[in-house]
C-alpha cells in the first residue's frame, strides 16, 4: 500500500486501484462532516497554505473548504501580482518559506510540472491543485469518486465503464488525469470527441491501448454518446496562443436535451469539471439540461470537498482518528 503521510499528491500516477480504493474509502466517511451531521476537528491547529497562481473557484475553495471541515486554519495568496514570484523569486525558494509556515499546502500554476518542481523545496505534503495543461490529480479523484457513486444505482461500478469524453482533450488537464487512472480498472471502453487539432495526447492514448482497453478517436457526435458516462470539458481558451485561435473551435461540440434525447441512452450520466461557459457563444454544456436528473456536475463538484478532507487526512496520518474528534453542530443547517 502506498504511503500517503508525508507524500506529495503531485500526478495520478502514483496511485495504484489499492491507494484509490482507500482513498476514495476515506473520501465517503467524510460525508457527515460536509453535510454538517457532525463536525470534526483532528486538524485543530493545523495550517493549509492553498496558493493559487491561476483563476480557480471549485479547487481553490474546495480545498480551503475541506481543511476547515477538519479543524484547520486556511491561508492563501490567489494571483502571482500578489506573490513574490512576480518579484524573480524561485519556486524552489519560495516552497522553502511557506512550508516552514504550513503543515500542508495546495498549490496551482499555469506552468506544466511546476508544482513538481516547487514540491522539491517543500518540507511539508503539496498537493497539486493543477499545473498548466499537466495534470490535477485531485480532480481526477473526485471524477472517479463521482462515477463510482453515479454508477452504483445502476450496479455498475469502475470496471466495464463506457465513457465518452469530449470537447478540448488536448489542452484539458482533467481528461488527462482521469485517462490515466480509468488505465487502472479492466475492460474500459472510452471514447474521445475533440476537433483532429484538440485531441488526446498520443502518450495517453498508448497507454491505454497498451492496457488492453478499447479506445475510439473521433471528431463526430453521431452515434458516439450512447455511453454509462459523458465527460464534456471546455474549450481551455487559456491555453491557446490567442483568444481567436480557441474562437475556431468554440461550439463544436454542444450537448443540450435535443443532443441528449437523439444520442445518448436515458440513463447517461453528464459530468463536466466545471467552469462550463456558459457564454451564448460558448455553446458548450446548455443550461437546458438543469433540470435533468442525471446531469450530476453539481454533485460532482461537491465531491471535490469529501475527496480533499480525505487527501488532507490521509497526507497528515489522521485517517484513523476521525471519530474521537467529532463533536455536535450547533447552528442551523438544512445540508441534512
Ligand atoms: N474544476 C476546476 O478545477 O475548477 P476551478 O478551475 O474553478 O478550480
Amino acid at each position: 500500500m502506498m504511503k500517503f503521510e508525508g507524500s506529495h499528491i503531485l500526478s495520478v500516477s502514483q496511485f495504484d486501484r489499492e491507494a484509490i480504493s482507500r482513498i476514495l474509502e476515506i473520501s465517503s466517511q467524510m460525508a457527515p462532516y460536509a453535510m454538517r451531521k457532525k463536525r470534526c476537528t483532528v486538524l485543530d491547529g493545523a495550517i493549509l497554505n492553498n496558493l493559487f497562481f491561476e483563476p480557480s473557484t471549485r479547487t481553490r475553495v474546495s480545498f480551503g473548504t475541506a481543511f476547515n471541515l477538519l479543524g484547520g486554519f486556511v491561508r492563501e495568496t490567489v494571483g502571482q501580482e500578489n506573490s513574490s514570484l512576480s518579484k524573480g523569486e524561485s519556486l524552489f525558494d519560495t516552497a522553502k518559506v511557506i512550508s516552514g509556515y504550513s503543515d500542508v499546502i495546495a498549490m496551482r500554476h499555469p506552468k506544466m510540472h511546476s508544482v513538481a518542481e516547487f514540491a522539491q523545496g517543500s518540507s511539508v505534503p503539496v498537493i497539486n491543485g493543477g499545473d498548466g495543461a499537466n495534470e490535477h490529480p485531485t480532480q481526477a479523484l473526485l471524477d472517479l469518486f463521482t462515477i463510482q457513486s453515479e454508477m452504483t444505482p445502476f450496479n455498475k461500478g469502475l470496471d466495464n465503464l463506457n465513457i465518452t469524453l469530449m470537447g478540448d482533450l488536448k489542452h484539458g488537464r482533467t481528461v488527462h488525469s482521469l485517462s490515466k487512472l480509468l488505465s487502472l480498472y479492466n475492460n474500459i471502453k472510452i471514447t474521445m470527441i475533440a476537433p483532429k487539432a484538440l485531441q488526446m495526447p498520443d502518450s495517453i492514448v498508448s497507454a491505454l491501448v497498451n492496457a488492453g482497453h478499447e479506445i475510439v478517436i473521433t471528431d463526430k457526435i453521431e452515434g458516439n454518446l450512447a455511453c454509462d458516462v459523458i465527460y464534456q470539458t471546455r474549450i481551455q481558451q487559456e491555453r491557446f496562443a490567442s483568444k481567436d485561435e480557441a474562437e475556431l473551435y468554440r461550439g463544436h461540440f454542444s450537448l443540450n436535451k435535443e443532443v441528449y434525447q437523439q444520442y445518448c441512452q436515458n440513463n447517461t450520466v453528464i459530468m463536466h469539471p466545471l467552469p462550463r461557459d456558459s457564454r451564448p457563444e460558448a455553446n458548450e454544456l446548455d443550461t437546458d439540461l438543469n433540470d435533468l436528473d442525471n446531469l450530476a456536475i453539481f454533485r460532482q463538484a461537491q465531491n471535490g470537498v469529501l475527496v480533499r478532507m480525505a487527501l488532507f487526512a490521509l497526507t497528515l496520518g489522521v485517517e484513523n482518528q476521525l471519530n474521537q474528534y467529532e463533536k455536535p453542530v450547533t447552528w442551523y443547517t438544512n445540508k441534512n
